[in-house]
């Protein structure tokens, strides 16, 4: 029996740990095949500790590397000294790095230095645009640069990494895995007492989850936001925002002075992962310029209005479920009072399966290594490659659309 293949996955901020989850708890799971070492970088704190606590995920190496307020120098220089010794004590056979964060790209720069091959899961997502969101597009292109397989989650990922000259044998169409993450979420009860939830009347009302944290979007966007959220709820005597606020400093100085005290608008802390799936579950509709959380709405069929000027994940917008709609006062009122007021535009957005993923990105991505590590080719037979499901059809039967819109009314019942 050939040696089992050695991988250090590396993870260091909130999404991260949520992507990467179900591929370290199987690459655990078979230990006679993997040997597994995770590495913590530590970028977050707080924020990612909850997620890892949920999937019991104990890392092997926990770097610190947070300092508060940091910059992305600093930090960058923090996460490639700590990582390369990392990867001295385990001498992996690959470093398994996630998306786009700092975390991510100094640690595939820090293996390709020490000569180890990088995969790289959610590879090829491009907004073409370097400054958005900065720095996450510039640092997932010089992921790619250094990567040996790429883990594309969709057919579009593929196809912008084979326009920039990847090898077509060298990508893998895998699906997200953050749906594998949400597999057995959407039938969990779950209750908000002892959450950061727990005192938010529980009435009829509509409820609107907005989430915003990108650095593009610092000062004068997140302001307009702000007045934008306050404008709604000003209107509609029948929602409320609720608004779990980012730990980034720079974020909660405006977020917390502009609109702490505002009736039907409730800031709260992070919430940790299985909270914010059963609130994302209960919600009316999401604005949000999260990638992560754009990816996970149409799991509940969830309308997202997407707080950026372009996205480097489109399938949701073509498949009708999503719209980019910038960072303008009124443009954000504008298309959230659509959905509020207008019950077809509403059923369109929230129609059809996932277009991310199908929940078997994790097992994907492991066959694919453990065929590189016997040095098979393809590393996936083209069958078993995700494929982007039906679009759904636009403007349903009325009488369906009452039913479901009535379904999309918070529940009152805490299981
Ligand atoms: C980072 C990623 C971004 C990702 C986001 C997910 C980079 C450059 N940015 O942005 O791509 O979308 O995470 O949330 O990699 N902080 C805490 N506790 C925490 C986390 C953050 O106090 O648990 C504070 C610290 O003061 C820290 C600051 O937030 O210095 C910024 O954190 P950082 O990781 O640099 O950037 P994010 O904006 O979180
Ligand atoms: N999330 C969470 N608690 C929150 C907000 C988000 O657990 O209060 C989860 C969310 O379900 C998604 C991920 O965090 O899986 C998204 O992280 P974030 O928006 O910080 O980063 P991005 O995806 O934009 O990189």
């Amino acid at each position: 029996m050939s040696k089992p293949c050695r991988i250090v996955a590396v993870l260091g901020t909130r999404p991260e740990a949520i992507k990467l989850a179900l591929v370290i708890n199987e690459l655990r799971r078979r230990p006679s095949e993997f040997e597994t070492a995770v590495v913590h970088t530590g970028q977050h704190r707080t924020m990612l500790d909850h997620a890892l606590h949920y999937f019991k995920i104990k890392p092997d190496f926990d770097l610190d590397v947070m300092r508060p307020n940091q910059t992305l120098n600093s930090l960058t220089g923090r996460v490639l000294d700590t990582v390369e010794n990392a990867c001295h004590r385990f001498e992996p056979n690959m470093v398994l790095v996630q998306g786009d964060t700092t975390t991510a790209f100094a640690s595939a720069l820090a293996a390709y230095y020490c000569k180890i091959p990088v995969g790289h899961v959610e590879a090829g997502l491009r907004s073409h645009d370097i400054y958005n969101p900065f720095p996450e597009e510039a640092n997932r292109r010089l992921v790619s640069v250094v990567t040996e397989i790429h883990f594309a989650p969709t057919a579009n990922s593929r196809d912008a990494l084979l326009a920039e000259g990847v090898p077509a044998e060298k990508i893998v169409v895998t699906g997200n895995t953050v749906v594998d993450a949400l597999r057995g979420l959407s039938e969990l009860p779950h209750s908000w007492e002892n959450t950061p939830l727990a005192a938010i009347p529980m009435d009829d009302s509509r409820l609107v989850l907005v989430t915003s944290h990108r650095r593009e979007s610092l000062g004068t966007d997140q302001q307009n936001m702000c007045l934008a959220l306050k404008d709604l709820v000003a209107a509609h005597p029948d929602i409320r925002v609720i608004y779990p606020v980012h730990m980034n400093p720079n974020v909660r100085s405006t977020i917390h002075s502009l609109l702490g005290d505002t009736d039907r608008i409730h800031l709260t802390e992070p919430l940790d992962y299985i909270t914010f799936v059963s609130l994302l579950r209960r919600c009316f509709l999401v604005l949000t310029d999260s990638g992560g959380i754009q990816e996970e709405a149409p799991s509940f069929r969830k309308p997202v209005l997407v707080l950026r000027r372009v996205t480097e994940r489109p399938e949701a917008s073509e498949f009708g479920l999503a719209r980019i709609i910038g960072m303008s006062r009124e443009a954000i009122v504008r298309e959230t009072e659509r959905l509020l007021t207008d019950k077809e535009a509403y059923l369109d957005m929230s129609a059809g399966e996932n277009p991310y993923g199908d929940g078997r990105a994790a097992e994907r991505i492991l066959e694919a290594i453990t065929r590189w590590h016997q040095g098979k080719m393809p590393l996936l037979e083209p069958e078993k490659e995700f494929k982007l499901p039906p679009r759904p059809p636009l403007r349903r039967r009325k009488s369906d659309a009452v039913e479901d819109a009535s379904a999309a009314r918070p529940e009152k019942v805490h299981a």
